[in-house]
Formats: C-alpha cells, sequence, structure tokens
C-alpha cells in the first residue's frame, strides 16, 4: 500500500456536494460498504477501525454510505454505527436485490419485505436512496417491481430511487415508464469507461447522476502494484478477482502498468497518491455525481480525502486521454458482459444473496 499522500486532509467544500434532487445532496466520496460483507474477504473485519474511518469521512464533510440488502450482514452493521452516533447526520443508499432465480416470483409482498428489511436493520425510517437490480432482461417484472418501490416512495419509506448495473436502453425504459430516478449506480474508471458512451448523454439529457464504483479497481489503481509482476496466486478479496477480469479486458497487466506510471507521473505533480488522481478522474466525467469507494480502514480513508482538493489541470487530462485512447475496455454498454452467461465476469458474481442474507 503507498504513504500517505503529503496534502493535509481536505473537507468537503458544500459547493462541491452533488445535487441529485433538489432536495438530496451527496459528497463527491461515498464510503462503500461491500467489503465489510460476509464472504468477500478472508481478513477479519476490525470494527474499531471501520467506525473511526466513516468517522473521519464524516468529519470531512463525507456522510453518505453505501451497501446493500444483498450484503450480508452490512447493513445491520451500519445500523449499530448510527446508534452509536446518535445525533450524527448520516445518510445511507442501500439496494434492492430481488433473487435472480425468484425473479418470476417478486412481488408486492416480497418487495415490501425487503424493504421493510433494510429499514429494521438500518435503524431509520425511511431509506434514503434505493438502487434496484433486475438480474435478467429477459424474465418480465421489471417495471412492475420498480413500480411497486415508487408505491413505497410515496408511502414515505424511500426518499429516492435509483438503479444499479442497468443498461442505457433500460434505464431509458424506466424512465419512459415515470419511474422518478435521481442516480443511477455503475462500474466506471480510467480502465472501464463503459458509461461514457451511451449512459451517460442519457443521465445528462433526463437529469440522472452516475455514482460510480470501482474507481480505484479494488486497490489495482494505486502505488501498490506498480512495478510488480502479476499476481498469480489467490488474491486478497472479491473486489481484486473483479477487477483483475477488468485489467485483461483492458490490456492484461502490461498496459496496466503503462497506465500506472501515468498516474504516478500525475500524482507526483499534485503531491497526491495514484488513486487520487483515478478517483479525480472519474469525478471529472460528464454526469458523474461520486465516486463510492471502498474502505476497510482509517489509512485508506484517509488517503482518499486528498481527492477533495485534487484539481487535474487540462495538461493531466491530455496526458492520460494520450493513454486511454489506445487502452482496450470491456466490450459493450453497462454490465453488459456481466449479464452475459458465457463470460468470466459473469463466472465471479454469487447470486441469490438475497435469501442468504435475510437472516
Ligand atoms: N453495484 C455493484 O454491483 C457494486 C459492485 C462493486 C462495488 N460496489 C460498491 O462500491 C464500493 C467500492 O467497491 P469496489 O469493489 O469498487 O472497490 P474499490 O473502491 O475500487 O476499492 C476498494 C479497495 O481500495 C482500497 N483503497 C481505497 N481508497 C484507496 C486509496 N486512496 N489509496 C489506496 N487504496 C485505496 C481499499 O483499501 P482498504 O481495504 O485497505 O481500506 C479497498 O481495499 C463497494 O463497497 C460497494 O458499496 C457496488
Amino acid at each position: 500500500m503507498s504513504d500517505t499522500p503529503t496534502r493535509a486532509p481536505r473537507a468537503v467544500d458544500p459547493a462541491a456536494r452533488r445535487s441529485l434532487h433538489a432536495d438530496y445532496t451527496v459528497p463527491p466520496v461515498i464510503a462503500g460498504a461491500w467489503q465489510l460483507s460476509e464472504g468477500h474477504s478472508a481478513r477479519t473485519l476490525d470494527r474499531d477501525a471501520l467506525f473511526a474511518a466513516w468517522d473521519l469521512l464524516a468529519a470531512h464533510g463525507c456522510d453518505t454510505l453505501d451497501c446493500a440488502d444483498i450484503y450480508t450482514g452490512v447493513e445491520a452493521l451500519i445500523g449499530e454505527y448510527r446508534a452509536a452516533r446518535p445525533g450524527r447526520h448520516l445518510q445511507v443508499h442501500t439496494k434492492c436485490v430481488p433473487d435472480r432465480d425468484a425473479l418470476a416470483h417478486v412481488d408486492r409482498a416480497m418487495l415490501t419485505g425487503i424493504v421493510d428489511r433494510s429499514l429494521t436493520r438500518l435503524r431509520t425510517d425511511a431509506l434514503d436512496l434505493v438502487q434496484f437490480h433486475w438480474w435478467r432482461y429477459d424474465v418480465p417484472g421489471m417495471l412492475d417491481a420498480l413500480g411497486v418501490l415508487d408505491d413505497l416512495r410515496r408511502a414515505g419509506k424511500i426518499r429516492h430511487l435509483a438503479l444499479t448495473n442497468t443498461d442505457t436502453a433500460h434505464t431509458q425504459r424506466v424512465l419512459d415508464a415515470g419511474i422518478p430516478l435521481v442516480a443511477t449506480q455503475v462500474q466506471y474508471s480510467v480502465l472501464d469507461r463503459r458509461p461514457a458512451a451511451q449512459l451517460a448523454p442519457l443521465a445528462a439529457a433526463r437529469g440522472l447522476s452516475l455514482l460510480c464504483y470501482g474507481s480505484v479497481a479494488g486497490g489495482f489503481l494505486d502505488e501498490a502494484w506498480r512495478g510488480t509482476a502479476a499476481p498469480d496466486g489467490a488474491l486478497e478479496n472479491r473486489s481484486l478477482v473483479k477487477y483483475r477480469l477488468i485489467v485483461e479486458d483492458c490490456g492484461g497487466w502490461s498496459a496496466l502498468q503503462r497506465l500506472l506510471e501515468v498516474l504516478a507521473d500525475i500524482a507526483a505533480r499534485h503531491r497526491v497518491g495514484m488513486a487520487n488522481v483515478a478517483q479525480r478522474w472519474v469525478l471529472d466525467q460528464a454526469g458523474v455525481g461520486a465516486v463510492i469507494v471502498g474502505f476497510r480502514g482509517v489509512a485508506s480513508a484517509r488517503r482518499t480525502l486528498a481527492t477533495l482538493g485534487l484539481t487535474l489541470s487540462a495538461d493531466d487530462h491530455a496526458q492520460l486521454r494520450e493513454v486511454l485512447q489506445v487502452l482496450p475496455m470491456p466490450a459493450g454498454d453497462v454490465y453488459a458482459a456481466e449479464r452475459d452467461p458465457a463470460s468470466p465476469h459473469a463466472g465471479v458474481i454469487r447470486y441469490n444473496l438475497n435469501r442468504e442474507a435475510g437472516g
């Protein structure tokens, strides 16, 4: 892992918060919590270190967490954090991800049950943002399910609705059906630039913000991997497994190394870490509302705060453009490869976690 950037941590300038709706804003950096779910890593979770990281972020204006109904144990953990910090302003984005094998049976009772379970675990009376995912476009019911979630929004259980991992055509269909989406969560990074082609223009036209995971590719876009040989053993966690496949789609390990050299060059000019440059690049893309970054402790949270005060120059962007324009990319629209059962991306996804996470 890299050294702490030499710049002092910055707080979010209130003007830098992005508006998802007239009554709802988010900081540029959202703390993601997949990393804390059972099965993500063999590493034992250090609860105190995690809560200290969230406290540090909150003290710098990053008051928003991202989780999911299917991140086993995580909603309850955030509920405990909320209870331990009474009076603290905390925004929590969760998801609604009905099981792939149960899509044909999704109904009002099932969806209401998922939302009520999130409310109980998160110890709140309204979910700030629910990001919906439908595993198979060929199974009907996606729009009906979103209609039920919109009813729950009108009833006050949900404040705002979003999608996650949904391609441009289906996002458009949802918007055209009158579902009031404020955002969509997608993978977006210097490696995976799929949202730029179609989804970002639609988002701009229809007032949606992109909330972006993978900005540091699970940690691959950092000094720790610069100049190293490609890892040949088991990777430490599921994010690295996922983004190792993205690296392969982007020209492989040697192409990653060329990109890391450019990130390092820009980072050195600004006296920040390479991950900060990677995060800021995403934030500078059209339609992007925030990066969602996974943290398990204070060190990477502190390093990420330097992103808040970082401005990339036109020359920095030109330097990155030069390397990116010759870097291959995952094929197709947002999450297309992941939906293809024959692709290696689909092979590393764990399905049907909703029932499992329901205990
Ligand atoms: N909708 C979806 O399908 C989906 C998929 C993936 C992720 N997400 C969301 O996005 C969040 C992020 O997950 P991700 O898988 O995309 O991982 P990521 O944010 O790309 O990478 C997380 C890893 O990067 C390290 N890191 C963070 N900031 C760093 C910095 N400034 N310098 C160096 N290393 C840094 C962290 O280290 P430490 O572990 O040491 O703290 C962590 O291991 C998840 O928690 C989840 O909320 C959603």
